[in-house]
């Protein structure tokens, strides 16, 4: 119903017919596919009902990062159902409040304990170079991921890289992604997939992860913490409606899945992500009827906004979004000019005919299993939120907890990949490597990289958690 019949770039292929149960009616989906993406392709929107006002919620990011897409799976509650793959004859119901317990314990498998050196959580560019680099020295790491798919961010985009040259810049990010993931698998390093660590036990130095309704106890002489970010909801009424959705949720939907996320859609905010997630709107074959942005310039780079442009998409600052209004989805968004001190100013409000309102607003660092370890956080306006205190080689304030990505501040895929590196080459040199020299190199290509005018904010954020 809502395949994307035609993409410049992708090709989207099936597997083959799976077929589950949503709330008693039989349903065709395709090997590969998430529960929620099977379920939104045929049109489906709601998955859950609010606790306290019933309200309808359907997904926002897509990703596994938020509890809007969380339904009842073969009787256990509060499952994402945005990253967990169909399997045949499985039973989906829509959740209500919170979810009821499981109506039987078999349904989960006897737990398991893995030990090794070093554990990486997180298969996005940072986790994915670490692995590479642990494995050219002869570790072999294990990374956990609870995406399907190793790769992060990368896997849905479908644009040429900004950023360094030696860093991959010009090369496709679905791209990169592809090269990472064949190198893993050829050096055969052990990755979970579908593995989702949900916390880290400091005193036994475990971190658990649950994998197909199982409890793994992972102990390693190491931990990677490389899980990302996660986007912004910013405030408005009706933001919790299904429709309203984070910009790299839409980009998973169409990019990963070849579902268009809408039909009409509204972005709000003109960032780089804000413009590039809707020019790839356009190519999905979806209207995109305008960018609204709060500052009084766009954000982001002056290419995307030209192309934007070249397709009469108006991109509309000091505006931003009012409200979303429909049931049991978005049928239509307000907005409203703001002045120089961001108030609204009244009578300025407009009413835009759309089923999606996409929002790009920015991302914050995905630093749960850290606190939860006990490592020392900051706030950093500079860096997207609270980030791990750590030194210049990505160690935390815990010996053997390291990071690496956005994780540690919010910036771009080749600095990932660079962190990875350094991360990966410190825990090798602590482990007896010799790898101080490689150390220095990096860490000078990351200064370079980071000495833009784009930076300059970064670079003060990280002045202020960095410890000797
Ligand atoms: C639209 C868009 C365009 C972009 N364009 C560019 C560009 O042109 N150039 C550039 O350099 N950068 C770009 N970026 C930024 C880039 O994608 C990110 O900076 C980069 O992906 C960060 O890498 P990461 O490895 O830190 O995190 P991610 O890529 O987010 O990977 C983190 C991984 O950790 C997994 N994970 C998280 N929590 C858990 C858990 N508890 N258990 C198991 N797994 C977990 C996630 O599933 C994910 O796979 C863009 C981003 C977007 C959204
Ligand atoms: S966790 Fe599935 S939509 Fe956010």
């Amino acid at each position: 119903m809502r395949e994307i019949q035609a993409h410049p770039i992708l090709n989207f292929k099936k597997g083959k017919e799976v077929s589950f149960f949503f709330n008693g009616s039989k349903i065709i989906a395709y090997d590969g596919e998430n529960i929620a993406m099977a379920l939104y392709r045929l049109g489906i929107d709601v998955f859950s009902e609010s606790p306290k006002l019933h309200r309808p919620r359907g997904m926002f990011c897509a990703i596994g990062k938020c509890s809007s897409c969380m339904m009842r799976v073969n009787g256990i509650p509060n499952v994402r159902t945005c990253v967990l793959p169909v399997k045949e004859n499985m039973i989906v119901e829509t959740q209500s409040y919170y979810g009821k317990l499981p109506d039987k314990v078999e349904n989960f498998k006897k737990s398991i304990e893995i030990s090794k050196d070093v554990a990486i959580v997180g298969a996005g560019p940072a986790g994915a170079t670490a692995s590479i680099t642990l494995k050219e020295y002869g570790i072999n790491p294990i990374i956990i991921e609870q995406n399907s798919l190793l790769g992060g961010q990368l896997v849905k985009q479908t644009h040429k890289f900004f950023g360094s040259e030696r860093e991959k810049a010009g090369i496709r990010g679905i791209k990169i992604a592809e090269e990472l993931i064949q190198q893993i698998e050829e050096m055969n390093i052990d990755a979970l997939v579908n593995s989702t660590a949900f916390g880290f036990y400091p005193e036994e130095n475990i971190l658990g992860v649950f994998r197909d309704n199982q409890f793994i106890k992972i102990s390693a002489k190491y931990y990677l913490i490389a899980t990302g970010a996660s986007e912004k909801m910013i405030p408005f009424p009706g933001n919790d409606l299904p429709g309203v959705f984070g910009a790299g949720a839409a980009q998973t939907i169409m990019n990963v899945f070849g579902i268009k996320p809408g039909n009409k859609i509204l972005m709000i905010g003109a960032g780089n992500v804000g413009l590039i997630v809707s020019y790839q709107l356009l190519q999905a074959g979806v209207e995109v009827k305008a960018v609204v942005e709060a500052m009084d310039e766009i954000g982001g780079y002056f290419v995307h906004a030209s192309k934007l442009r070249r397709f009469g998409v108006p991109i509309l600052t000091k505006t931003t979004i009012k409200e979303a209004v429909g049931y049991p989805r978005v049928e239509k968004a307000i907005t409203v000019n703001l002045d120089d001190s961001f108030n609204e100013i009244p009578g300025t409000e407009k009413e835009w005919d759309v089923d999606t309102i996409c929002l790009s607003t920015g991302l914050i660092p995905s630093v749960n299993l850290l606190a939860q370890a006990g490592c020392d956080l900051k706030y950093s306006p500079h860096l997207g939120g609270y980030v791990p205190i750590r030194n210049k080689y990505l160690m935390t304030t815990k010996e053997n907890i390291y990071v690496a990505g956005d994780v540690d501040g919010i910036e771009e895929a080749s600095i990932a990949m660079l962190e990875g590196r350094i991360a990966a080459l410190s825990i090798l040199e602590k482990m007896g490597f010799n790898t101080q020299n490689k150390i220095t190199d990096i860490l000078n290509e990351l200064k370079s990289l980071r000495n833009g005018p784009f930076s300059k904010k970064v670079v003060q954020g990280i002045k202020e958690v960095e410890y000797e």
